[in-house]
């Protein structure tokens, strides 16, 4: 995406952020604070359409499009309400420009552009998943590149290294389902409630260590890359030739999760060992599943690295997250032209720095 100089400083005061990629209208109000950027967050809210979505199994693009321009607009005002704050103040609007469903980046988009059109404020289009790499600065004792981060959604399962805000190096990726995906997946196989992910984790700490055991894909040979469709293979089968009750249910989640772990946490040290970082961010839904935050935090004290998460409500989507990624490139001078533009895919690497 070009970015154009902003002509005039950034003025300090408070950045809108709109997430609405998926199924959650994420909006937050944040002051950019380069030291302690937690401290400049003022307000998010966030509606989620867990509840929409779930008679269907997943997410339903159109549904997703309409519920949000119903949401986006009383999600504003209520996060401007509670930060006591009139859109006068503004000064500036980010939004998630990609990647993720046309539409429903689209409705936040146009949104957040007629709005900055409307107060003379510059607009700029943010990536979802810088969103979330950033999304631990939000914490206190915020993280200092140069860091690994893991990004793990319901999207992407990524490892980049981190040499600054907006300098990005793909270590691994994922070759077939996300990490998230296959959570998602997983339960969905076995009669869970949609989103699979959290009802998995839920159910897997009910399950007997050692009763099932699936492999760690592609752990075996070198290379930071991820497959996960095999493994939901894996639980396929056992699930078809088990008893189907609730303890082998619980069993078969819980040796799901740990493959799923191990996996990742393997993949981590190679990735912190391969950059010589000494900081690993965790980011995306999947960095909610408290099993992988222990794993990861056991495996820093073993390796000597700090593992650094955001608060779960800051791990799945949100407005906080978009807004903080919005407020740093704007405070550099970086802004786009005032039109509507959305990525449904965008190449995390392409992004400029922010310096
Ligand atoms: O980042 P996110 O909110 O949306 C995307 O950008 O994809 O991630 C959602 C994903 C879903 O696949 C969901 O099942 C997964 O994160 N997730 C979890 C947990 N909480 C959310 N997966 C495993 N354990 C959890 N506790
Ligand atoms: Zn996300």
């Amino acid at each position: 995406m070009e970015t154009t100089a902003f002509s005039k400083p950034h003025p300090g005061k408070p950045v809108l952020g709109i997430e609405t990629s998926c199924d959650e209208t994420g909006v937050a109000l944040l002051r950019w604070e380069p030291r302690s950027p937690g401290r400049g967050l003022l307000s998010h809210t966030l509606y989620s359409q867990i509840k929409l979505h779930a008679e269907y199994g997943g997410v339903v693009p159109e549904l997703a499009s309409r519920d949000h321009v119903r949401k986006l607009l009383p999600l504003v005002r209520e996060a401007l309400a509670e930060a006591g704050l009139a859109p006068s103040d503004l000064g500036g609007v980010a939004y998630t420009a990609g990647p993720g469903l046309v539409g429903a980046l689209l409705v936040g988009a146009s949104a957040a552009r007629a709005m900055a059109w409307a107060l003379g404020v510059p607009a700029i289009g943010v990536h979802h998943m810088e969103g979330h790499l950033l999304a631990p600065l939000l914490e206190d004792d915020p993280p200092e590149p140069p860091f690994v981060a893991l990004l793990v959604s319901g999207g992407h399962s990524m490892l980049v290294e981190v040499k600054g805000i907006g300098e990005y190096r793909i270590l691994g990726d994922t070759l077939d389902d996300a990490a998230g995906e296959a959570f998602d997946k997983t339960a969905k196989l076995m009669g869970l409630p949609y989103p699979g992910g959290p009802a998995l984790a839920r159910l897997a700490e009910q399950g007997r260590p050692g009763a099932f055991r699936f492999s760690r894909p592609m752990t075996d040979r070198p290379g930071l890359d991820f497959s996960f469709s095999g493994l939901k293979t894996q639980v396929l089968l056992a699930w078809q030739q088990s008893d189907q009750g609730e303890q082998t249910r619980a069993d078969i989640a819980r040796a799901f999760e740990e493959a799923i772990v191990d996996t990742l946490v393997i993949k981590c040290r190679r990735a912190l060992q391969a950059s010589g970082a000494r900081r690993l961010v965790i980011a995306g839904g999947v960095g909610a599943n408290q099993r992988l935050r222990a794993a990861l935090a056991a495996a820093g004290e073993k390796d000597g690295f700090k593992a650094y998460f955001p608060r779960l409500a800051f791990c799945t989507d949100n407005g906080a997250m978009i807004a903080l990624a919005g407020a740093i490139r704007l405070a550099h001078g970086q802004h786009q032209d005032a039109s509507v533009q959305v990525f449904p895919r965008w190449d995390l690497e392409s992004l400029p720095p922010a310096t």
